[in-house]
């Protein structure tokens, strides 16, 4: 097993479980399995191993990023819905400070304007979105890149 400083948790909110059925149209076709593993080969190919949680529960998000802390070197964030209003998710990755590069499969900047506001791009390093499945793979290499930097 990977030392902590060598892991990287990939973290999925809510309804991403859908994905490869949920709105192909905006989201593609591809699964949540199909991008964690491209996003774990991108991880590897870096030296870097990945886990993946996903949960519909805010409650249980929080939970993970409290253990993440002491398992991982960083975190890769899709944190669907949640994004938008979930403070108490923004106040779980402040608390345990761990480098956190947000990502999502379409670009919200361009939807509705509920999805406008990102609670989570204040205690993030930086954003990525609007690249579909490649969000996850670009997102694990700059969060790469930036704990090398360190
Ligand atoms: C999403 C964008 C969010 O607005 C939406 O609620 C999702 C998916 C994305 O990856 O594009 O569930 O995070």
């Amino acid at each position: 097993m990977a030392a902590p400083h060598k892991r990287l948790l990939l973290l999925h909110g809510p309804n991403l479980n859908l994905l490869g059925t949920r709105e192909p149209a905006i989201y593609g076709t591809a699964t949540l399995a199909d991008h964690v593993s491209r996003a774990t080969a991108a991880a590897r190919s870096l030296g870097y191993e990945a886990d993946s949680e996903q949960s519909n529960d805010l409650g249980a998000l929080i939970g993970i990023v409290h253990q993440a802390g002491v398992r991982y070197a960083g975190i890769v964030l899709n944190a669907g819905a949640f994004t938008h209003f979930a403070w108490s998710l923004h106040d779980a990755l402040k608390s345990v400070g761990l480098p956190v590069v947000e990502v999502h499969l379409s670009n919200p900047a361009a939807r509705e304007p509920w999805r406008h506001e990102s609670v989570i791009a204040p205690v993030a390093i930086g954003s990525i979105a609007g690249f579909g499945g490649e969000s996850y793979v670009l997102g694990v290499q700059a969060l790469v890149r930036y704990l090398e930097s360190k």
